[in-house]
């Protein structure tokens, strides 16, 4: 018998079969000031940057690929970066132009753009 019901773990809710989105975005907005060291996404333009993918995803009428804004995912000196899931694919990009190829190469098309990629090697990772 229970003596305690909060001592239970909490139950999960059921999954369903299919994920609600196909492909997830995220877009590092984070914002340092010009002087900082490591130097930020944000001061970059990847708001604008992102804010130009998600209107043109829009107007393409992709409804199951989100893109959201992220917050330090500590690659800045790379920055800016974008990471692409279920992949888990990392990417550079600097204008309206690269985020476009990125968005219909990439997300819609299934097909990676070497010449933005970023390959990561965990172990260089700032602590
Ligand atoms: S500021 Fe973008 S990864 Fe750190």
């Amino acid at each position: 018998m229970k003596s305690d019901t909060l001592s239970e773990p909490p139950q999960a809710p059921p999954q369903t079969s299919e994920p609600v989105y196909q492909v997830h975005v995220f877009f590092c907005i984070n914002e340092r000031p010009e002087t900082h060291w490591r130097g930020s996404c944000g001061g970059k333009r990847s708001r604008q940057l992102c804010d130009y993918m998600c209107r043109l995803a829009m107007t393409l009428g992709l409804r199951r690929i989100r893109i959201n804004h992220a917050g330090c995912m500590n690659l800045c000196e790379h920055g800016p970066v974008m990471v692409i899931y279920p992949e888990g694919a990392w990417y550079k990009f600097e204008t309206e132009q690269d985020v476009a190829e990125i968005l219909r190469s990439h997300v819609v098309g299934g097909r990676p753009v070497p010449r933005l990629a970023l390959s990561i090697d965990p172990s260089t990772l700032h602590g």
